[in-house]
């Protein structure tokens, strides 16, 4: 009787699961060689560099009329209007931690970022930077007294510590915090910001944000507005004079901004888009887990409402996320996935990767050479990062995202 009572159990168990997209998801794995069927549309046939790796464009263009919205209509440089010592030789004597309060033309907040310098530098070295975007507020990231909170937090890491250990329970060791240490010991400087300081990750609260940052027919969606601060963050680094390389990383809905403002902003120098799926690296196009359907429904205020339309038909999409891609050509790009994380889709970011490779070669380079998910060559310029396990930042992530970078920017 035990038997038929715990059979039910898992059988009703296994249903509830499969009855919902998400879950459903999950329980799948992504293959490690890709389909030969699946195809990366419209193929990219351009035969001059113009096209690609060039913000003004056409493809640049549909992409903001038909997914991101139009990049925000205020012109002119951030500043930064102070900076605060935070800490010195912070995280084991690694870091020299600062706070910059920015803020942009327009009636628009001004907002705060923690800038990590590692502490070893030799005086006039200017090291790369990796402008990260987070999750979780700048005073959770980086946890050191004297950081500032945020105005407008639709998301708390506090509540001492337990929800920070339930969202590293579930989404991996370094989801809130990266491992700052190893990352300035490697000679890398980070940027910390927090989004929806700046445009709420809610579509009530953004609306008015977005309105106010666009005044235009067809308003920035909350992606296009992040990767838009991102992209007034380096105007700040860049006037500063203190770093080399600027790298944008942003795990899932923020890998889907740090390609945005890559693909908008030439002076960004490479992209680390972790699980980025739908609306990122992900292939629009035969996509399983989270279709353009499910994304605008649940997050209609990440992008324009002409999106939504595509929803019972991809294909009428007129561009597809390798073209994103392909707009970063010939940067290096990093795309990070996960075996179980078919919710954003590693084969079609593979697929994607492969159909960016044209518009690479008229650079000269070979873009992505690896044939399979599983092999991990972080010296291209397109390198694919699959690890088992789900979505989340987890402890073998970070190592790989660094031997990308050194592979590139050192
Ligand atoms: C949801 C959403 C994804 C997004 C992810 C995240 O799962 O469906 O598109 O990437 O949130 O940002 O963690």
């Amino acid at each position: 009787m035990k038997r038929v009572w715990l059979g039910l159990i898992i059988v009703i168990f296994f249903g509830l699961m499969s009855s919902c997209a998400g879950t459903r998801a999950i329980m799948q794995t992504a293959p490690s060689t890709p389909k030969k069927t699946q195809q990366a549309r419209p193929e990219i046939t351009a035969s001059t560099q113009d096209q690609w790796g060039n913000q003004n464009t056409k493809v640049a263009r549909q992409f903001q009329a038909h997914i991101y919205g139009d990049i925000p209509a205020i012109k002119g440089p951030a500043r930064v209007d102070s900076i605060r010592p935070i800490a010195k030789d912070a995280f084991n004597n690694s870091a020299n931690i600062f706070e910059w309060t920015m803020s942009t033309r327009g009636d628009i907040d001004p907002f705060t970022i923690v800038i990590l310098m590692p502490a070893n530098i030799v005086p006039g070295e200017t090291p790369p930077i990796i402008l990260t975007q987070n999750f979780c507020p700048n005073h959770n990231v980086i946890p050191i007294a004297g950081i500032s909170k945020p105005k407008n937090s639709g998301f708390s890491c506090d509540s001492d510590g337990a929800m920070s250990d339930v969202f590293g329970y579930f989404f991996g060791r370094y989801i809130m915090t990266p491992p700052v240490e190893m990352i300035m010991n490697r000679g890398y400087a980070l940027a910390v910001v927090y989004p929806p300081d700046f445009v709420a990750d809610n579509a009530q609260t953004a609306a008015p944000q977005l309105a106010r940052l666009s005044n235009k027919d067809n308003p920035a969606g909350a992606i296009m507005a992040w990767a838009w601060q991102a992209s007034r963050i380096v105007d700040s680094l860049e006037k500063s004079g203190e770093f080399g390389d600027i790298i944008a990383y942003g795990h899932s809905r923020y890998g889907k901004s740090a390609l945005v403002a890559a693909a908008f902003d030439p002076r960004i120098d490479g992209v680390i888009a972790h699980q980025s799926g739908t609306g990122g690296a992900s292939l629009s196009r035969n996509k399983p887990g989270e279709t353009i359907k499910l994304i605008t429904e649940g997050y209609p205020h990440w992008f324009t409402p002409k999106y939504a339309e595509y929803g019972d038909d991809q294909s009428a999409l007129p561009v597809d996320q390798h073209q994103l891609l392909a707009l970063i050509a010939p940067r290096p790009i990093m795309l990070g996935n996960a075996k179980r994380d078919v919710w954003s889709d590693p084969e079609g970011a593979f697929h994607a990767a492969m159909g960016a490779n044209p518009a690479y070669a008229l650079y000269g380079s070979e873009g992505l050479t690896a044939t399979k998910l599983t092999e991990f060559k972080p010296e291209d310029d397109i390198a694919f990062w699959m690890r088992p396990g789900t979505h989340g930042v987890v402890t073998e992530d970070w190592p790989a995202f660094l031997d990308f970078l050194d592979a590139h920017f050192k």
